[in-house]
């Protein structure tokens, strides 16, 4: 897969025109963008086929954590919705990882005409770092082996892969295995500031670690032209 596929543009916003120039400003160039929970809750469902119709692959990021049955439904639903990528949240544990597949797996067999997405789950956030860990979660554990556990726990689910931060790719590949997709936020251009993110790279640092797909926000939601700032982070990439 090119480089430039392998970025995932995280869109960010509630706002309606700021998505339209976005939208206008990425289509063509950018492959990926990311659906959170901003944008999903702002302008609903349909905004998936949206943005599938503008020619994007898409991540939908609702990061699901509930009980096994509700999440089961959640992603069955989201399946339906043509997403290529989405996810949920490790720390529901085991039974509602697998919960959450089986629900993958129902959608398919009901609409063979849908693609499988990718089912991702998230490790730890790319915000969270060991003090808000041991202080707010009471987990005493260091985190990059609270992160490689939930990655194995994901594998056993049968997920396809992970979210985590670029800094602890190459053990998560080492520890479960090297086809375990790993996607990374918390991703900052040389030039840009760390803001709320804590366990962060360059784009560069973040594939040569390993990571199969970055996302990147505010670095470029944020430029005042978009479309140049995506150009710009693969001419710094240089790979
Ligand atoms: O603007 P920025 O590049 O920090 O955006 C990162 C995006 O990735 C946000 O949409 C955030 O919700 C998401 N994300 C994250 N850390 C995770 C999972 C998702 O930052 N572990």
């Amino acid at each position: 897969m090119k480089i430039d596929q392998r970025i995932i543009i995280a869109l960010d916003t509630q706002c309606e025109k700021e998505l339209n120039v976005l939208i206008k400003s990425l289509k063509g160039h950018a492959h990926y963008v990311k659906v959170g929970m901003e944008l999903f809750y702002t302008f609903g469902p349909s905004i998936v086929s949206r943005l599938k119709n503008e020619g994007f692959k898409v991540f939908l990021d609702l990061k699901i954590h509930d009980i096994p049955n509700t999440a089961r439904k959640s992603c069955k639903t989201i399946t339906k919705l043509g997403a290529d990528i989405i996810n949920v949240h490790s720390s529901g544990g085991i039974e509602m990882m697998k919960a959450a597949k089986k629900g993958v797996d129902e959608a398919l067999e009901e609409n063979n005409n849908l693609t499988p997405p990718l089912l991702i789950a998230v490790t730890q956030l790319t915000s969270n770092d060991q003090e808000m860990i041991e202080k707010d979660l009471l987990i005493n554990k260091p985190i990059h082996e609270v992160v490689t556990h939930y990655a194995k726990n994901a594998s056993l689910a049968g997920f396809d892969g992970v979210v985590s931060s670029p800094l602890e790719v190459k053990l998560i590949k080492k520890t479960v295995h090297n086809k375990f997709i790993c996607i990374t936020p918390g991703i900052r251009p040389e030039s840009s500031q760390k803001q709320d993110q804590k366990r962060v790279t360059t784009p560069k640092e973040a594939f040569l670690n390993g990571s199969d797909f970055i996302v990147i926000g505010r670095a470029i939601t944020q430029a005042k032209d978009p479309s140049k700032a995506f150009k710009d982070i693969i001419k710094e990439l240089d790979l």
